[in-house]
């Protein structure tokens, strides 16, 4: 089986925990890219989570010269978790001055998956206009916003429910959850 190879961006939104636990599974069975933003980096030692020692290739944010930044180097989603405001503003307008929003803006281009893990409450209008233009442009937009329809009896599974739909969608199987089989099961 092909490896795939996956790019994850982690911005300055609070939920570094959905950041960690999304690459506790993805760099066991994937090759994975991981690029923090500098407020990234402040949350989430703020939050006491530790993105270090993944078996993965750090890019520093501001590397835009790295090979993930040119659609020539081909791989196969990319997830921004949490994704802030800010870099949603950025992708959703083509901005992009730095290697995350840069390699989301590659990802569009080149019709990749592109996974936005929003995190802001309430939304303002820029925010909802923000997140139709990225949708519009290609990118799944996926509010840190766990359901609790599998009675989670801890933080942890709240975590898992958000980051088991992210890896649904980047097709890597997982079992975080169990599956909605109907109130009987
Ligand atoms: C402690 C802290 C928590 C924050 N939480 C959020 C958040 O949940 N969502 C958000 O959109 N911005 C949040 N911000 C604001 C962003 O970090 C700020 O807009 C920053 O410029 C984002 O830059 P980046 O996207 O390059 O990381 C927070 C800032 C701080 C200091």
């Amino acid at each position: 089986m092909v490896e795939k190879e996956f790019v994850i961006g982690v911005t300055g939104a609070s939920g570094a925990c959905y950041a960690r636990r999304l690459l506790e599974v993805l760099c066991t069975n994937s090759k994975v890219h991981i690029i923090i933003s500098d407020v990234g980096c402040q949350i989430a030692a703020h939050e006491n989570v530790s993105l270090n020692g993944f078996n993965a290739t750090y890019h520093a944010i501001d590397r835009i010269a790295a090979p993930i930044a040119s659609g020539s180097h081909r791989f196969d989603g990319m997830v921004i978790i949490p994704c802030s405001a800010k870099t949603l503003a950025a992708i959703s307008t083509g901005y992009a001055d730095n290697l995350i929003t840069r390699t989301a803006d590659v990802c569009l281009k080149e019709h990749r998956t592109c996974i936005l893990v929003t995190r802001e409450t309430p939304l303002s209008k820029i925010h909802l206009r923000n997140m139709l233009s990225a949708e519009d442009a290609g990118a799944t937009i996926m509010p840190a916003c766990p359901g609790f329809y599998h009675n989670p009896k801890t933080i942890d599974n709240l975590v898992d429910m958000v980051v088991a739909r992210v890896l649904d969608h980047l097709n890597v199987e997982h079992n975080l959850i169990k599956r909605w089989s109907g109130y009987d099961a």
